[in-house]
């Protein structure tokens, strides 16, 4: 059995969807893989939590939902102060996940990969405006910086273009990228106003209390820019031309559906070309994605047209792709 030191940075909803999933697969890892995943420290806004015993994830989760912070516990952990910077280079691990919300976070990531520990992330701006500087690091270093939960939640996209289709050239990829808009447009055909269908979006926490990084594409912007950097090389997110749904009404949602199609914000991604605009799209397509869905369609010279569709959005499948990455790296180091 190999163990392998964890520290998670992050314990909000998909940290703890992480830390929730890590519990129940425990056994499973062990079983299928050899691998026993010990987490040696837990970071919030707060504070740090480090145990190089590993800690208690059960209580850690208790203590996060009774308390609402790391800092509160106090019993059993030795709670810090350090920065994500020093925490990364003081705590000894071999993976470090990030599923923060911090758009500085490529600073440390890079320190990370510096100080040889794995990097696996669902945080996107590192990804969409360093990622020459981060994966060239992590190449040149031999380190894995894996970061699948970025687009598309759980559904492997990222590693479809990354390790598959290897001898395949992409040349263009059409995708749905965003859960929040396709829910919007949904209930606009079904006869809401768009300022409605926010609203119900925002009730049920599928919309951010702030939507405007969904409603004005800039998180469909941010998935489509990785995807270019993974499909054909590097570029950053200030290149990427993008509209979102605000101006879209009601009328012409429905006009559209009524021809027997549909309005979805898609992604277009091509050599140097990076765009997302709402589009109509036909009903028949795999773009035509109802509810959390995401989907993907890649176009290569060999295979010709592939399809992948699957949750785009969800914690537990937000996990699913962190964990994921989890068991690729520690199976690599
Ligand atoms: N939710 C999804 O379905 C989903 C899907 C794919 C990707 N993502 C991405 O995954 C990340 C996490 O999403 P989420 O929904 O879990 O967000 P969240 O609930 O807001 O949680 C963010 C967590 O990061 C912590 N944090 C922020 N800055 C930090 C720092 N500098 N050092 C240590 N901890 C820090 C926060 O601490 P406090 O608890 O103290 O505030 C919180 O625990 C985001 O980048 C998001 O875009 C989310």
């Amino acid at each position: 059995m190999r163990a392998i030191r964890v520290s998670l940075f992050g314990f909000g909803n998909v940290g703890k969807a992480v830390a929730g999933a890590l519990i129940g697969k425990e056994r499973f890892f062990r079983e299928k893989y050899g691998i026993a995943l010990k987490v040696v420290s837990i970071s919030d806004t707060s504070g740090v939590v480090w145990l190089p015993e590993g800690i208690d994830l059960r209580e850690a989760l208790l203590v996060k939902e009774t308390l609402g912070r790391l800092s509160a516990w106090t019993n059993d952990y030795e709670v810090y102060e350090f920065s994500p910077m020093d925490a990364v280079k003081e705590i000894e691990a071999d993976v470090v996940i990030d599923v923060t919300n911090d758009k500085n976070a490529w600073r440390w990531h890079l320190t990370a990969l510096r100080e040889g520990k794995a990097l696996v992330t669902s945080n996107k701006p590192p990804l969409a405006f360093h990622y020459a500087e981060l994966v060239g690091e992590a190449e040149k270093r031999n380190v894995p910086y894996l970061f699948e939960a970025t687009v598309m939640a759980g559904t492997p996209v990222i590693g479809l273009l990354r390790e598959n289709l290897l001898g395949d050239r992409v040349e263009g990829i059409e995708a749905v990228l965003n859960a929040t808009t396709t829910f919007i447009l949904s209930r606009m055909e079904e006869g809401r106003t768009f300022e409605e269908a926010l609203k119900e979006a925002q009730s049920l926490g599928i919309a951010e209390r702030d939507p405007d990084g969904d409603i004005l594409g800039i998180d469909a912007g941010y998935k489509a820019t990785i995807l270019h950097c993974v499909a054909f090389e590097p570029i950053t997110f200030d290149k990427a031309r993008v509209k979102g749904i605000a101006g879209i009404t009601r009328g012409e949602v429905q006009r559209v559906r009524a021809r027997g199609k549909t309005i979805r914000l898609v992604a277009t991604v091509e050599m140097g070309k990076v765009t997302v605009e709402p589009r109509e799209v036909s009903l028949d397509s795999p773009l035509a994605v109802e509810s959390h869905e995401n989907a993907a369609v890649i176009k290569t010279d060999l295979l010709g047209e592939l399809a992948i569709k699957g949750a785009g959005a969800g914690l537990k499948e937000t996990a699913s792709g962190v964990v994921s990455d989890v068991i690729k790296a520690a199976l690599r180091l």
